[in-house]
Order: C-alpha cells, then structure tokens, then sequence
C-alpha cells in the first residue's frame, strides 16, 4: 500500500529539502510548496498531512493554518518552527495544528511527529472511506467492521441470502443481530419484498397474538374493524421474530402450527390465510438452554433454527472499535450538527480496551455522549463518561505494554498494576499533573529540557500538557 501523502511547506528550500528528504527516505509521498497560497491550491490532492512552516514572508504558517482547516478540516497539521515560543505554539494548537516540530528536528523525531499525527487522522480517513463506499468490505449492508470474526458473519449472509431457509440469529445484547436480519433480507434477491419485524418480548400476549395473525371485526372487545396480522403484511418477504425466546407458551404452539402449514387463521376467524415467508428470529438468550429449562418448545426450536449465525461479542472483535468510532462520528453528526473528526490518542487506548459489555449500542451510546461533551473536534479522555474513563488500568494487564505509544507512556502508569479497577486513576493523574508541573518550573518552562529530565519525547510531553490543561497556563 502507497504510504500517506504529505504536503511540505517552507519558504526556506534548504530547510524544506530536508524535511522531504527524511520523510520521502521513509517512504511516504511528498509534495514541496515554497509558500502557503500554493499550498492552498494544491489541497485537493487530498493530503493526510501539511508540514507548515511558521515563519513564511507573503502569509504565515498561523494564516495558512487557518485557511486548511477552513477547506479542509481533517488533514492534520504539523507546525514546524525554529523558535521555541510555546506561546507560537499553543496558539497554532488552538487553530487545530496536530503537533508541531522545532527546527532542526532530527529524523526520528520528524517520524515520531508524522506518524503520531497519522494516528489522530486515521479515524478521519474512515470516515472519508465510509462516506465513499458504504458498500465497501469495511460496511457490509450497514454493518461496520473489519475483523475475521465480521467477516465471517458477513460469509455466512451471504450464504444464505438467496435462499429461503429459516435463520436462527444468536448473540449479546448490542451486537447488531437486528443489523444482521436486514442484511439478509435486503441483500436477498428481492429487496422490494416485505421486511416485517416482530418483538416478541414487547407486547402482552393477547396483543401480540393479533399483531401476528390479524383479527376479524368484534373478535374481541375493542376489536372495531378487521385488521391483518403481520404474518399477511410479510407474504413473500421476510418475517423477523426478534427476542423469540420471549415468545409464550400459547403463541409458540401458534406459530409452530404456522410453520408446518404455511397458513393460519386471523383472531376470531375461520378462513385459511396462506402466506409464503421466510423466518429469521433472534434472541440474545441461549435458545438450546431455553429448550432443556422446557421454557421453549423443542420442534419449533428445530423449525427455526435451520441455520445458525452467531453475532460475536464487541469484545471479541476490537480491531473493529476504531472503525466503528470513525463510523459513529460520522453518523452523529448532522445530528448533533457537531463535526468532531478525532479521538486523542488516550482516549482511543480507552476505547479499545474496554469490556463493552453491552456491545455496540453501549459504544454507540459512549461516542454520543461523548461528542456532547467535546467542545473541540477531538474526543479527549475527559469528554468520556465517567464509567468509561476508569477503564485505564482496569483492563488486562497487557494494556500498559499496549498503550505505550512512546517511551513516555510508561512512566506514568507504573504502579498501575496493582489497581484492578482503576480506584486510584485520579491520583495517578494527579501525580502525572504535578510532576509535569515540577518539571517546568525546574526548567524554568523550557519544554524540550523538562520533556528531557522527564525522559519522554517532546511530542508525549506537549500531549500530556494538553491532557492537563497545562499547555494554557504558566506557573
Ligand atoms: N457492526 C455494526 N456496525 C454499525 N452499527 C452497528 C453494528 N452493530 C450494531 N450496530 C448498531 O448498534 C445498535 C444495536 O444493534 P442491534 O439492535 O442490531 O443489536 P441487537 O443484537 O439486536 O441487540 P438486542 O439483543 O439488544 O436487541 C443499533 O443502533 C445498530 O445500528
Ligand atoms: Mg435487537
């Protein structure tokens, strides 16, 4: 695969030359402008990343800046300065830069900062994908994932998509099973037939009886005209029977009867009615255990489930969390009509090492809050819930190892070991606050000698700055 391409711009062709150098040595596309406007002109090449040069004659990196994110809001910004002006700096933060770099910055420092800043938009760069071809491997029919354990779920609708045999969908809570259902259907051969939904676990069960098999006019009180069931409204499309182990005794025997005959008797009538549908039902209970606890009947267990597909929990498939957050962003934001396009770093680390318990729709639920909560474009840990935020380590004991994005990471989270549920996180926080702070005040707020002392990179140091709020204030 083509590395990203990245935009240089410097009014200075000896420094500007070398920054390309060092990037194009390590295969990403370069692109080198000597000044802004140029730069400005050439956006629609798409690039991931604008290295900007601070100081430039006819319009300066701060202006420039501006403008990007006025046309073009996702590409990450790299600043690039040779004065040490963390005022210069912070500012340029505040307008959306990703980072920034002070010249003359070494190699690795230079890649340490682009590939940081690739991180960040990444989740952008999905979102584009997505907005371009839903269709596309990542978003079978609406549902969104990558991993192997997806991909076979995508497998096994396709198999049976053309078919009419029964599907029987199991998985948690939150998975996507009703997502699964639709795919079935609408990919089916006829996406124009009928896709009727029926949750068994919603009405009582005289209800649900007539919203099944209709009813003739005066079948019961209130029963004023006749009205067709949803077994009707469904010939020859799709019944889908979501939360079947909730289904009662009675309408079980009903709808066993259903299956063998493909026809039925609406409520309070004598008429056969036939109809021609193919059942899929769902239920995130364990169906087989339903059946030994005798709550469910055997032989309609048979006819239902002819093929099974199993819906694997969230926690089982995380390489799909950066995708589904991308995806989520994206589909909250008109919504909100709220264009957040990042999730920092720490705040991603958090994402993908939670539990996720209630699958999707809990991290669906996570990314709305959180994007309520965010004033900027980007998610920070702090703009998660509260529940959330205490994952950081909690999780398995790999994630330290995991989440060190940089030499950096560790230091802080030593200790953490010892602290299952994450309690003491707020002190471990505290603790990261004040000896950032000590070591700005020791070097006299020379970031470069207080990020030295503390044994990190300049890029995890300003990062954690930013987490603390630090980066606004001085002493
Ligand atoms: N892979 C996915 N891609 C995009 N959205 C998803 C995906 N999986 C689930 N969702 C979304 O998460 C929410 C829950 O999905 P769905 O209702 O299909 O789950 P379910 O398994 O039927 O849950 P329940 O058992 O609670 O009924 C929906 O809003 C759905 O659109
Ligand atoms: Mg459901």
């Amino acid at each position: 695969m083509a590395k990203s391409l990245i935009f240089v711009v410097d009014d200075e062709p000896e420094s500007g030359r070398l920054l390309a150098y060092h990037l194009e040595k390590a295969s990403y596309q370069v692109d080198l402008f000597s000044n802004g406007p140029d730069c400005l002109k050439a956006l629609d090449r798409n690039p991931s990343i604008v290295c900007l040069d601070m100081q430039m004659p006819e319009m300066d990196g701060l202006e420039v800046l501006k403008r990007i994110k006025q046309q073009d809001s996702k590409v990450g910004v790299i600043m690039v300065t040779s004065n040490n002006v963390i005022d210069t700096a912070v500012q340029a933060l505040k307008l959306g830069a990703a980072d920034y770099i002070i010249k003359p910055a070494d190699r690795e420092k230079i890649l340490a900062t682009v590939e940081d800043t690739l991180d960040q938009t990444r989740v952008v760069g999905q979102i584009r994908n997505m907005e371009k071809n839903m269709e596309s491997a990542f978003a079978y029919k609406n549902i969104v994932g990558e991993s192997q354990a997806i991909k076979s779920v995508f497998a096994q609708i396709e198999r049976v998509k053309d078919s009419n045999v029964n599907v029987y969908i199991n998985g948690e809570s939150g998975t996507g099973k009703e997502l699964v259902a639709r795919a079935i259907h609408f990919s089916g051969p006829d996406e124009n037939r009928p896709f009727i939904d029926i949750n068994c676990s919603a009405l009582a069960e005289g209800l649900l009886e007539s919203e099944m098999f209709g009813h003739e006019k005066g079948s019961f009180t209130g029963a004023i005209g006749t009205h067709r069931g949803k077994l009707e409204l469904a010939d020859g499309g799709t019944l889908f029977f979501d939360e079947i182990a909730d289904m009662s005794p009675k309408l079980q025997v009903k709808l066993l009867r259903f299956l063998e005959e493909k026809s039925f008797e609406r409520v309070g009538g004598t008429k056969k009615i036939k109809v021609n549908v193919r059942v899929v039902s769902a239920t995130n209970k364990d169906l087989q255990k339903e059946v030994e606890k005798g709550n469910f009947r055997e032989d309609l267990y048979y006819r239902l489930v002819v093929f099974t597909i199993h819906v694997p929990p969230l926690r089982e498939r995380k390489n799909d969390i950066p995708l589904l957050c991308g995806y989520l962003l994206n589909k909250f934001k008109d919504e909100l009509n709220k264009e957040i396009t990042h999730i920092s770093p720490e705040a991603m680390d958090i994402l993908n090492h939670c539990r996720w318990p209630g699958n999707v729709r809990q991290l669906q639920n996570v990314i709305l809050q959180s994007m309520l909560m965010s004033q900027t474009s980007t998610i920070e840990v702090e703009h998660l819930p509260q529940e959330i935020q205490k994952v950081q380590g909690g999780a398995s004991s790999s994630v330290k190892g995991e989440s060190a994005s940089s030499e950096g990471e560790r230091v802080f989270e030593e200790g953490s070991e010892s602290d299952p549920a994450g309690s003491n996180r707020i002190s471990l926080d505290e603790g990261e606050k004040q000896t950032l702070l000590s070591a700005l005040k020791m070097t006299n707020w020379n970031i470069s000698e207080a990020s030295n002392l503390l044994g990190i990179s300049r890029t995890t140091f300003y990062r954690k700055l930013k987490k603390h709020g630090l980066n606004q204030t001085r002493g």
